[in-house]
């Protein structure tokens, strides 16, 4: 009955908007508080005195760290064959049939002009069907590079990466690749992305666009220039090297020998052998970490992207995660999130009941 005096239509069978049950709370004197995921995850860590997020580790102790730029672009563009090309080694051809099909990291030392400096690439897939994989890329990062292939130009997923980009307010630097095909056509692409609002630099715009060849090598140094000089420009990346390490799951499996293996990207902080860590509501101990060159590394510094060997479950691709001081606070922090999980599974259920009981009042 409730429901009609606010205007509103509800059928047993429907779940209400959050502003509904609140609105209906009010009407029948309840105090009603809807508390979004996120405010209750803060609210179980702050019951073990633990901040996460920027402000954890606090204004101290910011040291300059290197960028975290992520690839996107339409499948088959050269993603992959470009982060090769800056590596120089050769991921690309051991990947299934040449489709990316999850996400992958590395960290390039860079050397340019006499000056040393690491940048940290994460590979996406371009595939249509990996969307929320690459939205929760774009979360993670400093700058987009978007690749374009000179010859087919902007396509579906390229729009969608500039996208993703945006909701992720993270500015774009824009790769025109296969400058080296018989039909390449690097001023279309700069007229399409144009017309998507990317504008280039030289057409009064505040978009780094440069031609490379992924394949032949050409130009890969003004690229990783452009990337440096837009982090300079727009960016002030520190992050506190001190702290117990925080960061994001950007990819998880469970590997037939090593047991559950999640790539990191640690944020702040540093992550050790021996840690303490949970990640969503998988929790362990670091046992290995293991770099992009299949290296065992004792250390990982803020904006680098690491294995890691010792969860006992496989958390989520895009699970925050952190170090606490010992297990047994890895362990209920996990359990508690894994004990809210089920019950959010319940919970439009439960509200469906509850409104059948209130019709019958
Ligand atoms: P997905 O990850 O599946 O979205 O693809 P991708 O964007 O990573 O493309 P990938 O690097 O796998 O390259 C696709 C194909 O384009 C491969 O055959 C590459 O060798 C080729 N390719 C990449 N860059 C260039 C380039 O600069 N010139 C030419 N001619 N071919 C290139
Ligand atoms: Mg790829």
């Amino acid at each position: 009955q409730a429901m009609f005096h606010l205007g509103e239509m509800v059928t047993a069978t429907q779940s209400v908007s959050d502003e509904v049950l609140e609105l209906l709370g009010q009407e029948m004197n309840y105090q009603i508080q809807v508390v979004s995921p996120e405010e209750e995850d803060r609210e179980l860590l702050d019951s073990f005195d633990i901040t996460f997020g920027e402000d954890a580790g606090g204004d101290e102790d910011l040291l300059p760290r290197p960028p975290v730029v992520t690839v996107m672009g339409h499948v088959d563009h050269g993603k992959t064959r470009l982060l090769d090309t800056i590596r120089k080694t050769n991921v690309h051809e051991g990947e299934a049939g040449g489709i990316t099909q999850h996400i992958g990291a590395y960290q390039v030392a860079t050397n340019l002009e006499g000056e040393e400096r690491l940048i940290t690439f994460i590979d996406t897939p371009g595939h249509e069907a990996f969307t929320a994989m690459r939205a929760r890329g774009a979360t993670s990062t400093d700058i987009a590079v978007i690749v374009v292939a000179a010859d087919d130009g902007v396509m579906p997923q390229t729009a969608e990466a500039i996208d993703h980009a945006r909701a992720a307010d993270v500015p774009i630097v824009v790769a025109v690749n296969k400058i080296d095909k018989p039909g390449a056509n690097p001023s279309k692409v700069r007229q399409q992305m144009s017309d998507y609002g990317v504008v280039p630099e030289e057409y009064g715009g505040d978009t780094m666009f440069v031609d490379i060849s992924a394949r032949q090598g050409v130009n890969i140094e003004g690229l990783l220039e452009a990337i440096l000089l837009t982090a300079d420009a727009s960016l002030d990346l520190r992050a506190n090297p001190t702290m117990e390490a925080q960061g994001v799951a950007i990819e998880a499996h469970l590997d037939r020998g090593r047991g559950p293996v999640a790539t990191v990207l640690v944020q702040r902080g540093t992550l050790r052998v021996g840690d303490s860590v949970v990640a969503g509501d998988a929790y362990g101990r670091v046992r290995r970490m293991i770099n992009e060159f299949d290296e065992d590394v004792t250390e990982a510094l803020p904006a680098r992207p690491v294995q890691v060997i010792g969860f006992t479950s496989v958390p989520g691709a895009g699970d925050t995660f952190l170090v606490v001081e010992e297990d047994r606070v890895a362990r209920q922090i996990a359990d508690r999130r894994r004990a809210r999980l089920r019950n959010a599974q319940f919970a439009a259920a439960r509200k469906r009941v509850s409104l059948e009981d209130l019709d019958k009042a």
